[in-house]
């Protein structure tokens, strides 16, 4: 390892910034990565996340690893159209970090206006206090006829 003092200005700055305790040049990588993840869990913890699109794909990944991250206390709500297979996620969130994380698998079809509006009066009353949502299910008309005719009349 080299001694301090050949380590590059710039680099001394940011060892001050990130831990005078742990300059840089005495941790390993993966030493700097459970520091921010132990950073990144005490962030989350207690928090309720929505995730919408979450039975597959990025919105089921993203649920996964935000329960990863503070397998703690965390409140997740899952929401899609596919009810099942959100509980199935639910079940393999729990299967694996335990019952810190509290799932609600909740049915929600994005594209229904009076499905959306009512969606938080619809929660039971312990996941009400939404700090975070990961707006993942996107839905786009199709086909874009009508959409292109909107943009039109702009
Ligand atoms: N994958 C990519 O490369 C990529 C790139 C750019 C942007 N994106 C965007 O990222 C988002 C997720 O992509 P993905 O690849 O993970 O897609 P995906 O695997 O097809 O997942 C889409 C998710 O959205 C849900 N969903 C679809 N329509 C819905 C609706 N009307 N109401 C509620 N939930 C609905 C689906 O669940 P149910 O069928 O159970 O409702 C599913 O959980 C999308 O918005 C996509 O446009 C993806």
């Amino acid at each position: 390892m080299l001694p301090v003092r050949t380590l590059p200005r710039f680099l001394l700055r940011t060892c001050k910034r990130v831990d005078t305790k742990f300059p840089l040049g005495i941790l390993n990588r993966t030493q700097l990565r459970k520091m921010s993840a132990s950073a990144m869990a005490a962030r989350l913890e207690g928090k309720t996340i929505v995730v919408t699109g979450a039975s597959s794909g990025i919105g089921r990944a993203t649920a996964v690893e935000f329960a990863r991250t503070a397998p703690k206390n965390l409140k997740l709500i899952l929401t899609a159209r596919r009810l099942e297979t959100l509980e199935e996620v639910a079940a393999q969130i729990n299967k694996e970090v335990g019952d810190g994380v509290k799932v609600l698998p909740f049915k929600l079809d994005v594209s229904k206006p009076d499905e959306v509006k009512t969606f938080v009066e619809r929660l039971p009353e312990e996941f009400r206090e939404i700090d975070v949502l990961v707006n993942n299910a996107f839905v786009v008309p199709h086909p874009p006829g009508p959409l292109a005719s909107l943009l039109r009349g702009i």
